[in-house]
């Protein structure tokens, strides 16, 4: 398979056009079956819910050259579900999970000349979405949606890569809101994440830290990723909160962290507990593990990274996760699933 003409080892987290998208619409049960596009824009009623009222969400995994030349993609089921979970709270149709794994398996193979070759740092990122797109003008569920999943090749979240950030403690704005829909992937937690992140960004941040909505004294996740840190006595510990995003990426180190020798906690997290730990990191699909390097909050600062340089621990989970992902170490837990060529 000759691949794209594209420079991988350079590429950064932004939009790369590819042959194909795939596309679903459906209303009172009734489905398509699935229209592969070369067509990167889409003709959108202008009554629309997902325009007007935020009926949308989303999704974004990962798909991988593995070193044997297998083209794999990194838990899919666990993003099928989660996608489910977004449309039901928000009242959309849900998507099937087997429908989710064909759209997704369909648009990889479209375009496998743009999955990034084995050893360049790149991946082939999947962006599956769904929005309301039956016209309501009162506040109410539309009775038409669409679902379409796009691909793009991609580097680094940060565009430093494996390099520790500097987070800022956000605690002017939140993110979300307790009982709230900062539990689901909708697009409208990151329009309200906007501007403490581009304050955070002016002010020399890479990103910003976000406590809890009610008490403001735990920590609740980054813009987007989850967070955790590492102990002095040895445990990976991340927040437990209804208004953070279960990250897959997150659930996953969690299992590692356990057979690396660290001992994983799930609880509430106190912003003080910073200042205790010997590493922290952020996760997630694009984030992969990005060490931070430090985090400031009001008037304090704990630095992590002395020299720039990611800690033993957060390397140790990012060595063991890509290796994974890229086939170079067996995948004991069943977390890498082969699309063939159809
Ligand atoms: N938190 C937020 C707000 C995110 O947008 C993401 C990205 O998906 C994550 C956490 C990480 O989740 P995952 O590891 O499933 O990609
Ligand atoms: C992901 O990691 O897949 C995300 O959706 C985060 C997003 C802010 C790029």
């Amino acid at each position: 398979m000759t691949k794209a003409n594209l420079d991988w080892p350079n590429l950064d987290f932004g939009y790369h056009e590819t042959d194909f998208n795939i596309r679903y619409t459906w209303s009172n049960g009734q489905g398509s079956s699935g229209e592969l596009s070369s067509d990167q824009s889409l003709p959108v009623h202008i009554a629309a819910t997902g325009l007007h009222y935020g009926q949308q969400c989303f999704e974004g995994l990962k798909v991988f050259e593995q070193k044997n030349g297998d083209v794999v993609v990194f838990r899919i089921e666990e993003n099928a579900k989660r996608l489910i979970k977004s449309c039901e709270k928000i009242h959309m149709a849900p998507v099937p999970e087997e429908l989710f794994v064909e759209a997704v398996s369909k648009v990889v193979n479209a375009n496998r000349k743009f999955v990034p070759p084995y050893g360049t740092g790149a991946s082939l990122y999947v962006r599956p979405l769904v929005f309301g797109s039956g016209a309501q003008v009162g506040v109410k569920p539309a009775d038409e949606y669409t679902f379409i999943v796009l691909v793009t090749p991609v580097g680094p979240y940060f565009k430093t890569g494996f390099k520790p950030v500097h987070l800022v403690v956000e605690d002017e704005y939140d993110r979300a809101a307790p009982c709230g829909v900062g539990d689901v992937k909708v697009g409208g937690n990151y329009a309200a994440g906007m501007r403490a992140s581009m304050r955070a960004k002016s002010n020399g941040f890479t990103e910003v830290l976000y406590l809890d909505a009610k008490e403001k004294q735990y920590i609740d996740e980054s813009g987007p990723a989850n967070f955790f840190g590492i102990t002095e006595g040895g445990v990976y510990v991340t927040p437990q909160s209804e208004s953070i995003l279960p990250s897959i990426t997150n659930k996953s180190l969690f299992t590692l962290a356990g057979e690396m020798g660290l001992k994983p906690e799930r609880r509430q997290v106190h912003i003080e507990e910073i200042f205790g730990f010997q590493e922290a990191g952020c996760c997630g699909t694009a984030a992969v593990i990005t060490p931070v390097g430090s985090i400031t909050f009001g008037e304090r600062k704990v630095v992590y990274a002395k020299d720039d340089k990611p800690g033993k621990y957060c390397t140790e989970l990012y060595n063991q996760l890509t290796d994974i992902q890229l086939g170079n170490i067996r995948d004991t837990h069943g977390w890498v699933k082969a699309i063939r060529p159809e």
